[in-house]
This record gives structure tokens, C-alpha cells and sequence, in this order.
């Protein structure tokens, strides 16, 4: 590579910027490579004043996997269906409140679903003029920190997954979970993975799907994703990425857990374009 791209770190344990790289030009295989590496490493990977399409945003998520139609129908992209829309704004121009309240406490995404997602990507195109940001969970750094005995604990632990049913889904949704083509029944994951690449364990529970254990009454189970929820999300875990227009930004999906931070004025704009990337 004539200049190599480089790093920069944004936060503390999580955020890392991708300097170098313009995603609207199709990169060679040591680009992307340089780019899987530096993932493995930095769950969070931002690469700034990008400008790209919908298609533009699927290609790009191809380099890592395939792109996936998201669950909610509505705000799929016209054009290119495996990109969605994330936006506060319908299409009159009125505040979308359910775009306004969604995804504003802590999940992973799509763990209802019967396959895991590698990593999503968000292409911010119009943001707020100030917060508005979203949060992301080091989910290597929270296990790391687990005590012994809870690390003991979840090792033999199977998660039940629902689409958001469990105790921040409830809180959060209540009976209004928005529209999907199909219904969703429970699907298992242990409650401790590893990283694909660095083999680092990570914390997989998150408190918006998960909402209960294998062979764990409900009244233990709870308190525990509300425990191990709390635990993960503390500060010296948790990056706020305050978002600029034409930010791209990747994120792992089972090594990290997000939110919005739902704190912008809901009348200011926020529209992004997102994709989730499976594996091949
Ligand atoms: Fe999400």
C-alpha cells in the first residue's frame, strides 16, 4: 500500500478512527485486510467524511460477509432492501416516534434470530446538532472483570433469546415491538463466546433479547441479565461515539453490545443508513 492507513483511538477501551481509507473507492485485498485485522483488534472502527449510497454501504459489508434484510419491514432502503434505514423522520416529514424511542437501551443485534450477525455499519447522513450519539459495551473487557464466581456460573449457561423480551425489551417496547414478517420463536446461545479471530472470551447476553436461562426460573434469571446488563454498561466500558455527518462506523456484534443514547432533541433531524453483515 502507497499510505498505509493507521489508527487513532477515540475512547478509552472501545472507538478506534480508520485514517487513510475513502470507502467510496473500491479497495484492494490488502485494504480489506488491513481493515479485518484492525477489527479483530477494535470492535469499534470509524472511518470519517465518507459519502456513500445504499449500494455503496451493502458492497462494503460485503467484504466481510453478506448483508441481511433487517426484521422491521418499514424502514428497509427502497433500493437496495439489505440496507435499512435509521431515521426519526417519516416520510411527510413528521417525527417517526417509534424511529425516535428505537434501539435506545442496550442489545446486540437480531439474537432472536436462528444466525448470529458478524458486524453491522452505520453511514450517518444527517445528524442532530449536538448528542444524539451511540453507545457501545466492551463485552471482552466486561467478562474480563466478571467475578470468578459468576464467570464460573455462566460457563454452564444457555441464554434464551426472544425478540425484545427480555427485561430492557419490555421496559423499552412493551406491546409495541413494530411490524415483522414473521414470527419469532426462542433461540439458544451460550452465555459465554469467543472471539472468532482473537479467541478472547466474550460476556453474550444482552438485556433487550435475552430473558431467561436454560433450566433457570424466571425470577433468577432476570435479576441476573438486570446484574450482568449493569455490570457491562459501567463508564470505564462504555464509548459514546458522537456521531458526524459522513461518519462510517463498524462494530462486532458479539463483542460489543449498543444503544442509541436517545438524548438528541427528537424535532432535529437524525437519518443514517445501516446494514448487518452475516458471516459467509
Ligand atoms: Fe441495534
Amino acid at each position: 500500500m502507497a499510505n498505509a492507513p493507521q489508527l487513532r483511538p477515540l475512547g478509552q477501551t472501545l472507538g478506534t478512527e480508520a485514517l487513510g481509507i475513502d470507502l467510496s473507492k473500491p479497495f484492494d485485498d490488502s485494504t480489506a485486510d488491513w481493515v479485518r485485522r484492525a477489527f479483530a483488534e477494535h470492535p469499534v472502527l470509524v472511518f470519517r467524511d465518507q459519502d456513500l449510497g445504499a449500494a455503496e454501504l451493502a458492497a462494503f459489508g460485503r467484504k466481510f460477509g453478506i448483508p441481511r434484510m433487517h426484521a422491521l419491514i418499514k424502514y428497509r432502503h427502497a433500493d437496495c432492501p439489505e440496507v435499512s434505514w435509521l431515521t426519526n423522520v417519516e416520510a411527510d416529514g413528521k417525527v417517526d416516534w417509534y424511529g425516535v424511542k428505537r434501539a435506545t437501551d442496550w442489545h446486540t443485534d437480531s439474537t432472536y434470530e436462528d444466525e448470529l450477525p458478524l458486524l453491522a455499519i452505520l453511514h450517518a447522513k444527517e445528524v442532530p446538532s449536538a448528542k444524539g450519539g451511540t453507545m457501545f459495551a466492551d463485552m471482552r473487557a466486561a467478562y474480563d472483570a466478571l467475578p470468578e464466581e459468576r464467570k464460573e456460573l455462566l460457563q454452564g449457561l444457555t441464554a434464551l433469546h426472544g425478540r425484545s423480551i427480555g427485561p430492557a425489551g419490555e421496559k423499552l417496547y412493551g406491546d409495541n415491538k413494530g411490524v415483522t414478517e414473521k414470527e419469532y420463536r426462542d433461540v439458544r446461545w451460550p452465555a459465554v463466546t469467543r472471539h472468532p479471530v482473537t479467541g478472547r472470551p466474550l460476556l453474550f447476553i444482552n438485556p433487550m433479547h435475552t430473558y431467561g436461562f436454560d433450566g433457570m426460573a424466571q425470577e433468577d434469571a432476570w435479576p441476573l441479565i438486570e446484574e450482568l446488563a449493569e455490570h457491562a454498561t459501567q463508564d470505564r466500558f462504555v464509548y459514546y461515539h458522537q456521531w458526524r455527518a459522513g461518519d462510517v462506523l463498524m462494530w462486532d456484534e458479539r463483542a460489543t453490545m449498543h444503544r442509541g443514547a436517545g438524548d438528541a432533541r427528537p424535532e432535529e433531524r437524525r437519518i443514517m443508513l445501516r446494514t448487518i453483515v452475516y458471516p459467509n
